[in-house]
C-alpha cells in the first residue's frame, strides 16, 4: 500500500508534541503498543508502506542486515537519540540513506544525571531510601549510613564532549577537582582549569570520582575491566551515564562486592533492561533506568531535532544533524 503523503514508521511512541508535529508532515505507522518491536518488523513495516522515514530509539538495532531489507523509498533513518551506535550508519550511508541524531538538546539533563548519581553513589542515597521504604530505619545515630563528601575530591572524565563539559561545569560547584581524558585537548577557554592527561590510565590513577562520557565503539565497549578498575585510586566511585557497553559488568561487580570500589552510580546497562542481576543484589549501587534525557522539556527539544531532520529531508536538503 503506498500514500500520497510522505510516511514515516516509528518504532516507539513519542512525547506528544512530537507526534502531533510528525502527524502534520506524514502519515504515520506508529507502535501504540510502545514495546521494542523486532527490527524486521520495523523494516517490514516500511517495505509496505513504501515509507519515506523511519524514526527509531536506542531500543531498535539497525543492523546492516536490516538495513539491507529497507525500501528504496527510505530516505531517513532518524534516532530520537545523540547516541547512534544501534544503527549502521556505514551501511545506511551505502544505501543513500541519511542518519540523524539529535545532539546537544540532552546536555544539561544528561549532565545532571551524573552528578545526582555522584551524589547518590558518594551519600549512599539508594541504602538511606530503602531502610526508610523497608521500614528498617532505626533512627539518627552518628555512625549511621557516612558516605563520602565530594568536594575536594578528583573527578575524572573520560570523554569530554558537550556532556562531559557540563558534568566539569557542575562538579566544579561542589568544589571538585576536574581530571579529563579526551582524544584532543580542550581549548584553555573550554577547559576552565580542567587537567588535560593525553591518555586514559593516567586519568584512572587520580580519578576518586570516575564518571564515563564517550560513546560506545568497538574501542570503548569493555573499557573499564579489571585491570583498568584496578588503576583507579582504593575507594573510588564509577558513573555511567553514557552507555552500559563501556563496562564490563562481571569486573565491576567484583570491585564493588570487595570494597575496592566504593560505589557506583549506574544510568545506563548492558542488555537493558536486563540488567546484570548482581547489580541490584549490592548495597552499594545507585542505579536509575536510563533516565538520562528524561525530562520533559528535553524530551521534547529531542522531538523537535528529530522533525527538523524529516523536514529537511521532505525538502530535499541535507539536515543539519546528518551522521
Ligand atoms: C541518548 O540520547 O543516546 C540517550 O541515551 C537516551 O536519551
Amino acid at each position: 500500500m503506498t500514500s500520497s503523503r510522505p510516511l514515516a514508521v516509528c518504532s516507539r511512541r513519542l512525547p506528544a508534541p512530537t507526534e502531533q508535529a510528525l502527524e502534520s508532515l506524514c502519515t504515520v505507522i506508529a507502535n501504540p503498543g510502545d514495546l521494542p518491536l523486532p527490527a524486521a518488523t520495523l523494516a517490514e513495516r516500511c517495505r509496505q508502506h513504501g515509507a519515506t522515514v523511519l524514526v527509531v530509539t536506542p531500543t531498535d538495532r539497525i543492523s546492516a542486515d536490516i538495513i539491507a531489507t529497507l525500501p528504496d523509498s527510505l530516505k531517513l533513518i532518524a534516532t530520537f537519540s545523540v547516541g547512534y551506535e544501534h544503527i549502521d550508519v556505514e551501511a545506511a550511508r551505502a544505501r543513500g540513506i541519511t542518519v540523524t541524531n539529535t545532539p546537544g538538546v540532552l546536555t544539561d539533563a544528561t549532565a545532571d544525571i551524573a552528578l545526582l548519581l555522584i551524589l547518590g553513589a558518594a551519600r549512599r542515597a539508594s541504602e538511606g531510601e530503602r531502610e526508610i521504604r523497608t521500614d528498617s530505619w532505626t533512627g539518627w545515630r552518628p555512625t549511621h549510613l557516612m558516605g563520602t563528601h565530594i568536594g575536594g575530591r578528583r573527578l575524572g572524565i573520560l570523554g569530554m564532549g558537550r556532556i562531559g563539559q557540563a558534568v566539569a561545569q557542575r562538579a566544579r560547584a561542589f568544589g571538585m577537582e576536574i581530571h579529563y581524558h579526551n582524544r584532543t585537548q580542550l581549548s584553555a577557554e573550554q577547559e576552565q582549569g580542567a587537567i588535560f592527561h593525553a591518555d586514559a590510565d593516567s586519568l584512572l590513577r587520580v580519578s576518586d570520582v570516575l564518571s564515563l562520557h564517550c560513546p560506545a565503539t568497538p574501542e570503548t565497549t569493555g573499557f573499564l575491566n579489571a585491570q583498568r578498575l584496578a588503576l583507579l585510586p582504593d575507594g573510588a566511585i564509577v558513573i555511567n551515564t553514557a552507555r552500559g557497553a563501556i563496562v564490563n559488568d562481571t569486573d565491576l561487580i567484583a570491585a564493588l562486592r570487595s570494597g575496592r570500589i566504593a560505589a557506583a552510580g549506574l544510568d545506563v546497562f548492558a542488555g537493558e533492561p536486563d540488567i546484570h542481576p548482581d547489580y541490584r543484589e549490592l548495597c552499594n549501587t545507585f542505579l536509575l533506568p536510563h533516565l538520562g534525557s528524561a525530562t520533559l522539556q528535553t524530551r521534547t527539544a529531542m522531538g523537535n531535532s528529530v522533525i527538523d531532520s524529516i523536514q529537511s529531508i521532505l525538502l530535499n536538503r541535507l539536515p543539519s544533524n546528518a551522521l
